[in-house]
This record gives C-alpha cells, structure tokens and sequence, in this order.
C-alpha cells in the first residue's frame, strides 16, 4: 500500500481537526504548542508534503529550500504575510488562508475596540477596579459618540466593509474609505460609502480603523506625520496587523492628547507590546483576538484543513492564495 502523505500541523488546534487529517495523512502535531524557531521549523518539516501553520510559522525561501518535497502550506489565518508568497509560487508551493469565516466576527471585534476607545471602557474600569470610584462628576471618563460620527476605513476589503454596514446601518455614521481600488458604486451606495484620499481620511474621521494587510509597502502607514493630520478628538483602532502603525509614535501621540484615544489587537512584534503604550492609560489593548470566538475558530481550521487536504488529495482548494501553482501540476503528491 502507498504510504500517505506527511504532514505537520505547526501549533496546538482543534483535536477533531487533527482527526480528520489524520484519517488521510501521517500527522506529526504539537498538542504542547511549542513555538518553533527557524531551524526547528525546518527540522519538524522534513519530509512533509504539506504544513497547517498559523500566523507564528515564517514560510521563506530557506524554509522551502530546505524542504523541497513540500507542496502546500496552509494558514489558519486570512492573513499571510507570515508566508513568501513570491517564494512560494517560485517552488511551486500552493499557499492557502482562510478569508471569509471570520469576516463577521472580526469585524464585531472591531467595532467593539473602536467603541471601547471612544468611550473610555478600558480606561474606566480600571479606574474602578483601581478603587479610586469614590463620586460621580459631570466630566468623569466623558469620551466622544460614535452614532452619527464619521467613521474613517483604510483597507475596504471584507473585514472593512463589514465594519462599515454596522457603523452606517446600525449607528448612523458616515462613512468615509480609503483603499488600493475604489468600490463599485453598488457596493458604496447601500453603506453611503465615499472614497476620499489618504489625507482627506485622516483629516474627517472621527474614528479610524485600519484593516488594510500588512506588507512592507504597508509598514508605518500610520506614523507621526499621519497622527498630526487626525482630530486632536480622533480615536484610532487597528484590527489590521502590527506594523501598519508605528506603536512608538502612537504612544507618544496618545501622551500628548494628540488624538483621544486609540485600541490595538496586534502590535509590532507581538506577543511584545511596546512599553510605552503599557503605560499610557487611553489605549485599549488585546492580545490579537479578533477573529476569537469559537465559531469562527473551528471555521478557520477547517477551512484550512480543506486546503491542505483538497490540495493533497487532487482537490480544488477552496481558497489558494497563489493558485496560479495549481497549474503548474505539481500537485498533488499521489
Ligand atoms: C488574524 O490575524 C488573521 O489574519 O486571520
């Protein structure tokens, strides 16, 4: 009988999804979730067709030379900038993500963080628990409304527009976007989007989110020039990835009373958080949990093992990153 394929599931998920692989491929899991470095990396994929990685799995070209035999890599994340695409596509290597699944979730998230900068939750409750709540005062932890502000996107893809319907349909807000391509006119018209430029977006938002992917044309896209353009009234959330925003230069803005108030879900160089925004109280901070709900996990590593199992077992994988390398046939491994 031919042997089955290998393959590696990188980080601790689901037991039922690595079930299913397991009824098709030899499976080498890390139910511990050790983080591999680099060279441990390399060494757990020796002799792997195919890799379920997460965002913490760099997939580079000394990766893949070291690993000629893998055919795809398949992140559990609609993210993937953890992968060398072009270095991928070179090998003949199929990347796989997971968008869609977690568009809703993400932007509920979102959308919470942004109303949690403006109306100071965080801020506040640890106030509370600080027990320094001794009376109420007209002006105590007074923040700024989002119904019928103007709320500012950079990056309208899915998660942005989904971001968009709830603050135009369910707070009234106005909406104003920026992004590499304009929506269709059927597309803006149900949210009453408009498309304004860069500076135009920062100058009017009243509260800007950022959903746009990280890449290195991305990098800093907010920084302290950027800051100087926004309201002194602003809030700032990025759902998006660290990086987009140089955390330094938001900290310091924050201190200044620059803008008002911001929420972050990733961070440059995450797990680590930039000290300074530890410590400046108007930022709402989490530990990259947008897409965390249960749900919406279960979906992404399904939708990941999809991947990895259509891509193979001769399937079409649902959702390729680079599927330009599904015709070049060399896949799949049997
Ligand atoms: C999470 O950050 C993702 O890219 O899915």
């Amino acid at each position: 009988m031919a042997r089955l394929p290998s393959v590696l599931v990188a980080r601790a998920v689901f037991p039922e999804v690595v079930q299913r692989l397991r009824r098709l491929f030899e499976v080498e899991d890390n139910p511990a979730d050790r983080i591999f470095a680099k060279a441990e990396l390399i060494a757990h994929l020796a002799g792997k067709a195919g890799a379920f990685t997460t965002g913490s799995e760099r997939i580079d070209a000394e990766v893949l030379d070291a690993n000629p035999q893998l055919r795809v890599v398949a992140n559990m994340a609609v993210g993937y900038n953890n992968f060398d695409i072009a270095a991928c596509t070179a090998r003949g290597v199929l990347a796989t993500n997971t968008p869609d699944v977690l568009t809703e979730t993400t932007a509920d998230f979102g959308f919470a963080l942004m109303m949690a900068a403006a109306r100071r939750v965080a801020e506040s409750e640890h106030f509370l628990r600080r027990g320094e709540w001794t009376r109420w005062a007209y002006d105590m932890f007074t923040g700024s409304d989002v119904h019928g502000a103007t709320l500012g996107i950079l990056g309208m893809g899915r998660i942005g527009q989904a971001i968009a319907r709830r603050g135009a349909l369910g707070f009234g807000m106005k909406v104003i976007y920026h992004n590499r391509s304009r929506l269709t006119s059927e597309q803006e018209a149900p949210i009453g989007a408009r498309y304004v430029d860069k500076l135009t977006l920062l100058r009017q938002a009243d509260h800007l989110v950022l959903v746009l992917p990280y890449s290195a044309a991305s990098h800093h896209t907010i920084g302290t020039a950027e800051l100087a353009q926004m309201k002194p009234s602003a809030t700032l959330t990025n759902v998006a990835r660290g990086g987009i925003v140089d955390d330094a230069a938001l900290a310091a803005a924050l201190r200044e009373r620059r803008i008002a108030a911001a929420a972050l879900d990733v961070f440059e160089g995450e797990p680590k958080v930039h000290p300074d925004l530890l410590t400046v109280p108007s930022v709402v901070l989490t530990p990259h949990i947008a897409s965390a709900t249960v749900a919406t996990r279960r979906a992404m590593a399904d939708l990941a093992a999809d991947n990895l199992i259509a891509a193979l077992t001769g399937g079409q994988p649902p959702t390729p990153v680079n599927p330009e390398v599904l015709a070049g046939g060399r896949l799949p491994v049997r």
